[in-house]
């Protein structure tokens, strides 16, 4: 069996991560034919626009991909590519884990899962300057959509997930107090979806602030979480940031007519090019895709030679306080999973 999938080693960091993440791939024995494609900065570069029509369409074909890291630039510029994709393919939801794996760390027992909304609320990108006098951006405006069908699905995902993957909890995070209307309806379709689980699930909700500060103090109390969009994506950072760091975090978007699994982290441009990046966040990501593709036994040995390497051989990159490079890490974890 040969997987068609379509590859986008992206920028900054990307290409690096990715070929480390091909090259374990490929020592599982696997055989993948893959579509390498273009998207981000190193899409205009070569071709004018951050999307090339190319690269939907491999995806479109091939149903998966495998992604690296995007630049977006800041403030003006292009619209984020990864906003795009999300949209073209319907990837509403955002999957994340986050689980201990360095013991001696801040946080023993981490093992959270935050399935994120992914595509509406803040980031459908509907906003625009209202001109006061002769000032043409005095005021900044932006509409935040969120639809019942949208919340039911999301939620609905999160709950199915947990029974599949036979977890215990599932936490609705909101801002309900505030954001009467567009977080109210998230936390009034969770919880009468919560009901229709009951018995067989766990749930509890709790708004997004206090969710912050008890992740840093208890984070052992979440298992699964849901939530919208915007809260999601700074809480998957947080909560990467409890075992160890961006470098280990790996992200799924699934959609109805495609699956593109990368992790959780940016182009890292301060250390782009260098060879030290930590391309264990990618190999998880990879190892996802491995279980939407239905290779549960590989993609656990992916899972188990990357941790291995990190703790049992004690070979880290930088961020997790070791001296690998990249390419000597990559070629430690290729020879475990062989
Ligand atoms: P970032 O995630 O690229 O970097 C944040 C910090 O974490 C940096 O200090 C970086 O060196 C470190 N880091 C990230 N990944 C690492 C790895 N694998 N190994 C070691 N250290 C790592 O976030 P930042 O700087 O905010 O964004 C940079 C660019 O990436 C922006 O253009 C942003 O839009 C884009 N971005 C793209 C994403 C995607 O394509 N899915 C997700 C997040 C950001
Ligand atoms: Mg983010």
């Amino acid at each position: 069996m040969t997987y068609d999938v379509t590859l986008i080693p992206g920028d900054g960091i990307g290409p690096e991560i990715t070929a480390q993440t091909v090259r374990m791939l490929e020592a599982t024995g696997l055989r993948f034919n893959w579509d390498e494609e273009l998207a981000g900065m190193a899409a205009v570069e070569a071709t004018g626009t951050p999307l090339p029509d190319a690269t939907v369409e491999s995806i479109r074909k091939n149903r998966v991909a495998l992604k690296g890291p995007l630049t977006t630039p800041v403030g003006t510029g292009f619209r984020s590519v990864n906003v795009g994709l999300r949209k073209e393919f319907e990837l509403f939801a955002n999957v994340r884990p986050a689980k201990t794996i360095v013991p001696g760390g801040r946080f023993e027992k981490v093992d959270i899962i935050l399935v994120r909304e992914n595509l509406e609320g803040l980031y459908i990108g509907v906003e625009h300057f209202v001109q006061i006098g002769d000032d043409p951006r005095a005021v900044a405006e932006s509409m935040a959509i969120v639809t019942r069908r949208g919340c039911e699905r999301i939620v609905r995902y999160a709950f199915e997930y947990a029974i599949k993957h036979g977890r215990r909890k599932l936490t609705i995070v909101h801002k309900a107090n505030i954001l009467k209307m567009v977080s109210g309806l998230f936390l009034e379709v969770g919880r009468a979806v919560a009901r229709e689980y009951e018995g067989r699930v766990e749930a509890n909700d709790m708004i997004v602030d206090n969710t912050a500060m008890q992740l840093v103090l208890h984070p052992e109390q979440f298992d699964v979480m849901v939530t919208t969009n915007m809260f999601g994506d700074i809480l998957s950072d947080e909560v990467s940031g409890l075992v160890g760091g961006l470098g280990l975090a790996p992200g799924a978007n699934i959609g109805t007519k495609a699956a593109i699994f990368e992790a959780v982290h940016g182009s890292a441009p301060d250390i782009a090019g260098r060879g030290v990046a930590n391309p264990s966040a990618q190999m998880f990501a990879a190892a996802m895709m491995l279980d939407h593709l239905g290779e549960l036994d590989r993609a656990e040995r992916v899972r188990r030679a990357v941790i291995d390497t990190i703790v049992g051989d004690n070979i880290r990159t930088r961020d997790l306080g070791g001296t690998a490079t990249t390419e000597e890490f990559g070629s430690a974890v290729a020879r475990r999973v062989a």
